[in-house]
């Protein structure tokens, strides 16, 4: 890649940092707000998502370094709504989590044809975040109830 696309690519990859680094924050604050019968696995799987971003984010950070970039030291949106029970936590999820689909899918349109590294870096984020965004959905659907939950 020329300066110009690498500078462009750095900062397509701060993005995708911040908003995961924000998912962090947030899996863990929701995972401390779980109360009821049902508390263990869902902490336990908010906790393994919380993980997923870290991941995600170290992936994106690791990227940075590579083009030669400074990786930020910021955080994306938190978008805590301060309600605490498990539907508003999953319909915030969703909402994040295509917010950072839809700078993966950004980054996979600028890197079509300037870098395979990025292309299929992207496309792989983009399967994952698309099927645990299919998993949040499936959470949010009433049982029986096979349609989308995002389709209602
Ligand atoms: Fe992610």
């Amino acid at each position: 890649m020329n300066p110009a696309d690498t500078q462009q690519a750095v900062g397509t990859l701060n993005r995708i940092l911040e908003m995961e680094l924000a998912g962090v924050v947030r899996y863990t604050h929701y995972s401390f707000m779980v109360f009821g019968y049902a508390r263990i696995p869902i902490v336990n799987w908010l906790r393994s998502q919380a993980a997923e971003s870290l991941a995600h984010a170290q992936e994106a950070g690791e990227l940075i370094t590579h083009f030669g970039g400074y990786p930020s030291l910021g955080i994306g949106p938190l978008l805590d709504s301060h309600k605490s029970d498990i539907g508003s936590i999953l319909v915030e999820s969703l909402q994040a989590e295509s917010a950072t689909l839809a700078v993966y899918r950004e980054l996979l349109r600028f890197a079509e044809g300037k870098s395979v590294l990025l292309e299929e870096y992207a496309r792989r984020m983009i399967s994952v975040e698309e099927l645990h965004a299919g998993e949040v959905d499936k959470m949010l659907r009433r049982p029986g109830d096979v349609a989308a939950y995002r389709t209602h």
